[in-house]
């Protein structure tokens, strides 16, 4: 066990699944808005011959600005502000100074911490004009996302929301990552429950009013399959087929969800109508 987890040893996994108040609330809600603030700047900033290094230094300078820290700095070793995964990439790409390309698109994830909570978001940008099949995979991922986010109320089960996802993006031929899933969230990054983004309804643990987690669904063109490079970061399809991946944190309320990390400025999904 590196120090970092073993300094996050007390609040980490013991099997349950916290449950939190309306303080909590209120925390996760401005960590959540500074995540969505830097992504609708990142819309701000994608276009042809930008590099994801320069996306990097504006979410570092946002970060850095609003008094708040980034949790993937130095997390287990990586070294960035935000993960920028393009095309092929799957999640936890790394920024780099090559200059993004015409037709490109791109994921990028961005989890600062402020006042001690988490704030974890990401979104798909697309580098100007991009193909067809690239615009049906983002919608579709979008889709799925928010499918998954509208089966969660108390009551429900963590295998709705796996479920919700898998019934919409299997019949377009598109698959759902297995490798990957979404997690609980608050005073530490990566919690219980796993959120997996396929299941069964009623299987997994019963959602409370005050559980905090993410919904992150990566969806792939082809199959489903993930390797890890030698970097031991960057996550790539095996086919090599187009991935996108959208990713909301939310809290369980006691009539349904708090999504945290919703866009100031709509910025929903790409194509985003910079005003
Ligand atoms: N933000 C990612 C998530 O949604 C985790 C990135 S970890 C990193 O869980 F180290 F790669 F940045
Ligand atoms: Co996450
Ligand atoms: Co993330």
């Amino acid at each position: 066990m590196s120090y970092v987890e073993a300094a996050d040893a007390p609040l980490r996994k013991n099997g349950k699944i916290k449950i939190y108040g309306p303080e909590a609330f209120e925390g996760m809600r401005k960590a959540g808005q500074l995540a969505a603030r830097i992504l609708d700047a990142i819309a701000e900033l994608v276009k042809p011959g930008v590099t994801t290094a320069q996306i990097d230094t504006l979410v570092y300078e946002m970060t850095v600005a609003a008094g708040a820290q980034s949790a993937t700095m130095m997390y287990r070793g990586y070294r960035y502000s935000v993960c920028t995964s393009l095309n092929h990439v799957v999640c936890h790409g790394m920024p780099n100074n090559k200059p993004l390309r015409e037709g490109d698109i791109v994921n990028c994830d961005v989890t600062i911490v402020l006042d001690g909570w988490y704030g974890d978001s990401s979104r798909m940008y697309a580098v100007g004009a991009i193909p067809r099949r690239a615009e049906r995979l983002i919608e579709v991922t979008y889709e799925a996302m928010m499918l998954g986010i509208a089966a969660i109320k108390p009551g429900a089960h963590v295998g709705d929301i796996g479920a919700a996802i898998q019934e919409f993006v299997e019949p377009q031929r598109m698959s759902v990552v297995r490798d990957f899933c979404g997690h609980g969230i608050g005073r530490v990054f990566h919690d219980e429950p796993n959120i997996i983004h396929v299941g069964e309804r009623g299987q997994g643990p019963e959602l409370v009013p005050g559980m905090f987690f993410t919904v992150e669904p990566m969806v792939n063109l082809g199959k489903p399959h993930v390797k890890v490079l030698s970097d031991g970061w960057t996550a790539v399809t095996r086919d090599r087929s187009l991935s996108a991946q959208f990713e909301h944190m939310l809290g369980v309320t006691e009539t349904g969800v708090e999504i945290f990390t919703l866009s100031p400025k709509g910025y929903d999904k790409p194509p985003y109508s910079i005003a």
